[in-house]
């Protein structure tokens, strides 16, 4: 069977799923989109992103969308990739009408997209070892809070990174850390971790918030204090967090060594993977 997508509360064939070339999600990048992690059939913070996406939604002035068949169809989309792990992607648009700056007529049905992918897991030497990061100035708009498809920065960002050989670029505003162009960023100073704290400036991710979580049940407070990138390169350790990078260690940012890859950050990871429900190593 051809792999099925959800696309304005039908789960159909990908091949026939099809989106109106006016759509704004298209035309404009008028659409938010949330990414969630599944490990086995386990639909990994789902509340927490539809939370998110409802607020960017309101944010943007979207109608309200019908989350309980969201939850389904990613359930049974799940049940067909059959994989140990899993993304489920969801797009939400302010729908389709003929190309104007102006909103569309109330009433408009949002375009609402719904597909699930295999998701192959980090090698754990990978993991082990660390990722190196290249800093970029933060160029972005003053409403990165709202999760919009409007990503040119962070795609551009991202490829650089990859040009140099790097897996991810860390954004800097204002001679500040934000964040990364898919993942939030922290860093361990003499035991305590430090991360930007949520303002318009930085996307609220939900891992951070689980890291957060897991780090207090450890006894470890975590600051949230913007950070310099001086700060950074002499901190006992950097990491990543995000729904796909889960948590990974920085092992040089622009060619600059960091002081240690782990053990916190391995022991935070652990830690998620455990809450999560996916079997160890
Ligand atoms: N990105 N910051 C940015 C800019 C992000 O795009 C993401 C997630 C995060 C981490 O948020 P969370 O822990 O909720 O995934 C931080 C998704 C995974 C993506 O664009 O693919």
């Amino acid at each position: 069977m051809s792999v099925r997508v959800f696309l304005n509360g039908q789960i159909v064939p990908q091949a026939e799923a099809y989106i109106s070339i006016d759509d704004r999600g298209f035309l404009f990048a008028d659409a938010v989109y949330e990414v969630i992690h599944v490990y086995g059939s386990h639909l990994f913070a789902w509340d927490l992103h539809m939370i998110r996406l409802t607020e960017g939604m309101q944010e943007l002035g979207y109608a309200p969308v019908d989350l309980g068949a969201l939850k389904t169809a990613a359930e049974t989309l799940v049940a067909e990739a059959g994989t140990p792990e899993s993304s489920v992607y969801i797009q939400v648009s302010r729908g389709a009408q003929p190309r104007a700056h102006l909103f569309p007529p109330a009433g408009t049905p949002a375009t609402v997209l719904l597909w699930v992918r295999p998701l192959t897991p980090f090698s754990p030497q990978l993991v082990q070892q660390g990722v190196d990061v290249i800093t970029v100035a933060d160029d972005r708009w003053t409403k990165v809070w709202i999760k919009t498809v409007g990503l040119l920065p962070n795609v551009l960002a991202k490829q650089a990174a990859h040009e140099r050989g790097a897996f991810e670029a860390i954004f800097v505003r204002d001679g500040m850390v934000t964040e990364a162009t898919s993942a939030n960023l922290f860093i361990v100073r003499q035991g305590r971790l430090q991360t930007a704290p949520v303002t318009n400036y930085i996307l609220p991710g939900i891992t951070r918030q689980v890291v957060i979580e897991l780090a207090a049940a450890m006894g470890l407070d975590t600051e949230l204090r913007p950070f310099a990138v001086e700060t950074m390169l002499h901190s006992d350790e950097v990491f990543l967090t995000g729904t796909l990078t889960e948590v990974m260690p920085i092992r040089r940012v622009d060619g600059h060594p960091i002081a240690g890859v782990g053990p916190l950050s391995h022991r935070l990871l652990a830690a998620l993977h455990d809450r999560a429900g996916r079997p160890a190593e």
